[in-house]
């Protein structure tokens, strides 16, 4: 197994075939890798949804989406699929997966079925080194607060945010068991591997800062997705059927841009589950 770093964050892993069964040093060396860069891509590989799960399972739990259906037989893989005449597309602006849930997903195992020839990249953005650069003073204040976080701004009827959920026509609709209306959770989370606190907000699921209003809640969570998505910490990753992407959703941002109109794309998703996100501790300024 071979990693190459590809950009401000993420490695390409080579060396590796992920429909063989793992040896135990090989399991180790993918959990190590993935605190180590935050994402991994894995290419030219022909897998079996059972190899999907099997891989996603290295990171813990497999967890079922309640928002899209899954595969008959495979409950943990959902397909996201953006047609030609759709014209959102499922997972389009900055998020993190699932931070509306209680114990949120902690990795996403993403597998490119079908992609355009151009165009349908997925950018992702190191919250980490975002919080790390930020002024001592703003840190201490992030540090102190907690986010009240809901499914309801991309999932909920009149949705503010449904192009980040996707066109959800009634044969991609489905429901499987009542997510929690709000949760509160840190706005800087630490990583439960490293400690390294996080930025773990977005506009999309977090409503507002306890004790705020939405309003004055915006321009903060607004502010922070714009500084943690600053070129410096992106990486602009493109797909190939076969494609296999690991990442951490507890260090990291993404995007999946919708820049190929008129054209098919398929992606199976599998998402691990994580447990109760943990606040930063009080002096953690992500430099040491
Ligand atoms: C997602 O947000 O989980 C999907 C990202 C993508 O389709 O690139």
């Amino acid at each position: 197994m071979k990693l190459e770093s590809i950009g401000p964050i993420g490695a390409d892993v080579a060396d590796i075939d992920l429909s063989a069964p793992f040896e135990r040093s090989t399991e180790e060396g993918l959990r190590t890798a993935l605190t180590a860069h935050g994402l991994l891509r894995f290419r030219e590989q022909r897998i079996s949804p059972d190899d999907h799960v099997r891989l996603a399972s290295l990171f813990g739990p497999p967890a079922v989406y309640p928002f899209r259906p899954a595969l008959p037989d495979h409950p943990h893989v959902i397909r996201i699929v953006k047609n030609p005449e759709d014209r959102t597309n499922f997972g389009g602006g900055w998020h993190t997966d699932g931070s509306w849930q209680a114990e949120p997903t902690r990795a996403t195992v993403l597998r490119a079925i079908e992609v355009p020839i151009s165009g349908g990249d997925t950018l992702f953005a190191d919250a980490t080194a975002a919080f790390r650069d930020l002024s001592s003073e703003m840190q201490k204040t992030l540090r102190s607060l907690t986010g009240v976080y809901t499914p309801e701004l991309i999932h909920g009827a009149g949705a503010q945010h449904s192009a980040v959920a996707g066109e959800q026509s009634e044969a991609q609709e489905t429901a499987s068991g009542s997510p929690p209306a709000e949760v509160e959770h840190p706005i800087i989370v630490a990583h439960p591997d490293t400690g390294a606190p996080s930025i773990y907000c977005t506009p999309v699921h977090t409503h507002r800062i306890k004790g705020w209003t939405r309003e004055e809640s915006l321009p903060l969570l607004e502010f922070l997705m714009s500084h943690a998505t600053r070129p410096d910490y992106v990486t602009r990753l493109q797909w190939r059927p076969g494609t296999v992407v690991v990442w951490d959703n507890w260090r990291l941002f993404h995007n999946a841009l919708n820049d190929y109109p008129r054209k098919r794309r398929e992606m199976h998703r599998v998402i691990v589950r994580g447990m109760r996100p943990q606040p930063a501790p009080a002096a953690s300024n992500g430099r040491e």
